[in-house]
């Protein structure tokens, strides 16, 4: 929610920051703007829409190449998408401009302060403020710029990453962060700041965690990180594992179709290391052996997607364990006093690790005693960072906005930590562990079965372009994959889609049925719970008989449902477990052929950010 970037070095800063902000733009694409400190001050270009308006700007009326700037792309939440609301703002008088990520909750008493004082705000934002601010407290502070924005920070309340430059400092970048993701780049003469660091991935692998209240200064040849309140901070250096290649679409027409096909490989990297002659070893996670032990209740927090996913991972956390497991919208969770103690494992799922309610929901596990494990794919990020252990999913970066390779590898990641957790409380044998580790092996080979299957989705999905409502059904894990596939159609098609339980159709969405409108059913595996199967055979049929389009996802061989299905799919054989890792890849295919066919943009969908950082 809102990308943003810095830069000071010998290359031009436009350049640098514009390509940044390219590679953020996943996060928010309201506006983008970007400003750079010339010989005579600061200059400043911004625009309301995605990114390429702010290049056809730059195009039409260059910026002066300087090597140093800091750059924008907005996700509005305080004030609408216009050219004034963009970041970067400038104070009065012109000196200082500032980025921002996150909300300033207590801007308006500032913003009357300021007023009081004759300043006059040109924008709608919480952001404005903390320029003219800075611009206050600069000459009290002989123009120290790290120390001013301490002295601004100290004064705000809420989720922010600020960046500033100023007009006569041409070799300094100061940026702050409370509770918004902020990391550093080291170069060699250069050096970079971002919200994640795909944004200066091709020039450096090298990179800098901050911490929660850090402030952080950049010149071409240093790095100064302190807290609030000026004391020196340690920090926590990393290499980034992939590279620049990883972060492009690579061939690919969508980041969201290269990310789909790349599902078996991220599979393939979650499980890498992780097993080993079939046992399961996850010494990484540095939460204690005896501490899992102690487990009571587990409780998954997460949101959207991975929210779907923690819903799977119940299922099979329960079956495995017989710990009771709960699965909390993490927005909901610390708002309703929920039952957590030292005995509980709140696991946190979330791809970027910043998201703002999952951060929220595990400081309040915290705060009840509860071990906190993260599930996530960013390193460094808040999430891993503020928990007790964290399992890396290593899917890769993942650019669209809509999550595919994530959610299979945090279904397989939560897995892993099922399977663990009946290893140390002895709910399994060791050789029913490895039966199903040895079975999650082989996923990766058959969601490459399922991606052979692609034309024949996408097909579908043109013939369905026209549906104004999809139904998806599904029982048991199959119910959250429902959820999530209509969740995808939502997110990208922008159509009426609903998810249900099949066995609860009869009681209500039953009536939501009208002839011709498509149902999407999931099917779960003849041979894994006989009971499962034949009841959904029923709902098919319940359904088709209403005059629904019944486009049916069945395994390989499952011959009961082809006289009920209008339209089938089909996935290879899998585990009842398993089968989400499957049955979840043409729903994803289908979404975003349905949305190609209405001419949305699928990697960007309209009022979505990848990543959310406010509450
Ligand atoms: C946003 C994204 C979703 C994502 C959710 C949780 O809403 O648009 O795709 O599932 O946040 O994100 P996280 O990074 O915590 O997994």
């Amino acid at each position: 929610m809102c990308g943003i970037v810095g830069y000071v070095g010998p290359k031009s800063a436009v350049d640098v920051v514009v390509a940044g902000l390219k590679r953020l733009e996943y996060r928010g694409y309201d506006s983008a703007g970007v400003a750079v400190v010339t010989a005579d001050g600061l200059s400043t270009r911004k625009k309301a829409g995605k990114l390429v308006n702010l290049q056809e700007m730059i195009a039409a009326d260059p910026l002066a190449d300087t090597g140093i700037g800091i750059g924008h792309t907005r996700w509005a939440t305080h004030g609408g998408p216009t050219d004034t609301n963009a970041h970067p703002h400038v104070s009065s008088d012109g000196s200082v401009a500032v980025i921002h990520n996150g909300i300033i909750e207590n801007f308006a008493e500032i913003r009357a302060e300021l007023t009081a004082l004759g300043i006059e705000l040109r924008s709608e934002t919480d952001t404005e403020v903390v320029a003219h601010l800075l611009q206050i407290v600069l000459p009290t502070v002989d123009g120290d710029l790290m120390e001013a924005m301490r002295r601004v920070c100290r004064r705000l309340s809420g989720a922010f990453t600020l960046v500033a430059i100023v007009a006569d400092q041409p070799d300094v970048v100061v940026a702050a962060r409370r509770n918004s993701p902020l990391v550093v780049g080291r170069g060699v003469g250069e050096n970079f700041l971002a919200s994640d660091v795909s944004a200066f991935i091709e020039h450096t692998r090298h990179a800098i965690e901050l911490g929660q209240d850090q402030v952080v200064r950049i010149t071409r040849d240093g790095v100064t990180v302190t807290d609030f309140d000026g004391a020196t901070a340690d920090v926590t250096e990393f290499e980034v594992t992939w590279d620049a290649a990883a972060a492009e679409r690579g061939g690919y027409d969508l980041f969201m179709l290269k990310e789909i096909a790349e599902q078996p490989k991220a599979v393939a990297d979650t499980l890498l290391g992780r097993m080993s002659s079939g046992a399961l070893t996850l010494d990484e996670i540095r939460i204690p052996e005896e501490q899992f032990r102690d487990v009571a209740k587990v409780v998954i927090v997460a949101c959207g997607t991975a929210y779907h996913a923690g819903m799977i991972a119940k299922y099979a956390i329960e079956h495995w364990t017989r710990i009771p497991c709960e699965v909390e919208l993490a927005s909901e969770f610390r708002y309703r006093d929920p039952i957590v103690n030292s005995k509980s494992l709140v696991i946190a799922i979330s791809q970027s690790g910043e998201t703002m309610d999952t951060i929220m929901a595990l400081r309040h596990a915290k705060e009840q005693g509860a071990k906190v494990l993260a599930i996530c794919n960013t390193r460094g990020a808040t999430i891993p960072r503020e928990s007790d252990g964290v399992l890396y999913t290593n899917a890769g970066p993942e650019i669209a906005v809509a999550s595919t390779k994530a959610f299979l590898t945090q279904v397989v990641a939560a897995y892993l930590v099922g399977l663990y957790l009946a290893q140390i409380h002895k709910t399994k044998f060791a050789d029913e562990i490895n039966a199903v580790l040895t079975q999650l092996d082989d996923m990766p080979r058959r969601i490459d079965l399922v991606l052979d299957t692609t034309e024949h989705v996408r097909q579908v999905a043109r013939d369905l372009s026209n549906a104004t409502s999809v139904l998806f059904l599904g029982r048991h894990v199959g119910y959250p994959v429902a959820l999530e596939g209509a969740l995808k159609l939502k997110e990208l098609a922008y159509m009426h889609a609903e998810g249900f339980a099949a066995g609860e159709l009869k009681h209500g969405p039953i009536a939501l049925i009208e002839e011709g409108m498509p149902v999407v059913v999931v099917v779960p595996p003849k041979t894994g719970r006989d009971v499962l199967h034949e009841k959904i055979v029923s709902n098919i049929q319940e359904v088709r008989a209403r005059g629904a389009k019944t486009i049916v996802i069945a395994e390989e061989g499952d011959e009961a449902v082809s006289a009920y299905a209008d339209v089938l799919i089909r996935i290879p054989e899998a585990p009842t477990l398993l089968q989400p890792l499957l049955a979840t890849v043409p729903l994803q295919i289908l979404a975003c052929e349905m949305a190609t066919a209405k001419g949305h943009d699928v990697d960007m969908p309209r009022n979505l950010a990848k990543s959310v950082t406010v509450e």
